[in-house]
């Protein structure tokens, strides 16, 4: 079995908690290592090809105009190999999954491919990203997600490692 963490985070400044905030290492990112830990699976990160402007409000126009255009941002990388399971980690990003995961998802062989989905997100939830994921993929399985709130992330590693457990058995 083939399988990989792919993850989608931004660090820098953020929402969190409705406020903007600076940090060193993204959410989704502190999420995506420890479910490496547990799991001892390899990461692959989705990255974007050309870089977002360091102001934080510059970057919130540019997301959403990407989502208002439909945009799939041309990515660093892609998986070229075919994986039978990936984690999917990104944060919710105006309701649904930033631009740059749909790039990678329209991308990918979503053949016999279970995907785990896991989202950080400031009190949205996963918004409508497991519908895009569904359209991006038909024929990918796509698993219980693990949601969750940006707030509560560096306590929830029992929640990380019983989600992971789950998975691996599904
Ligand atoms: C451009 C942008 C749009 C966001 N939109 C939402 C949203 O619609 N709903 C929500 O709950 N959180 C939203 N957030 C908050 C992020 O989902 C949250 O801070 C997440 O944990 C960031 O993950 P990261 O640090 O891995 O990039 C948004 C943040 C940014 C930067």
């Amino acid at each position: 079995m083939k399988s990989v963490i792919a993850y989608f985070s931004h660090r820098g400044y953020n929402c969190v908690d409705g406020k903007v905030k600076y940090l060193e290492k993204g959410n989704t990112e502190i999420v995506a290592h420890m479910i490496a830990c547990v799991s001892h699976l390899p990461l692959f990160k989705i990255e974007p090809e050309s870089n977002y402007p360091d102001n934080f409000y510059e970057y919130l126009n540019i997301t959403q105009q990407e989502l208002a255009n439909k945009a799939y941002p041309q990515l660093k990388g892609y998986l070229h190999d075919h994986y039978d399971e990936i984690y999917l980690g990104f944060p919710n990003y105006w309701g649904t999954m930033p631009r740059a995961v749909f790039s990678f998802l329209k991308e990918l062989d979503d053949n016999n491919v279970v995907i785990h989905p896991f989202i950080t997100h400031d009190g949205g939830d996963y918004g409508s990203s497991l519908t895009d994921i569904k359209t991006l993929c038909p024929h990918a399985t796509i698993t219980e997600p693990l949601s969750l709130k940006c707030t509560h992330i560096k306590c929830q590693l029992s929640a990380i490692e019983t989600w992971v457990k789950k998975g691996s058995h599904d």
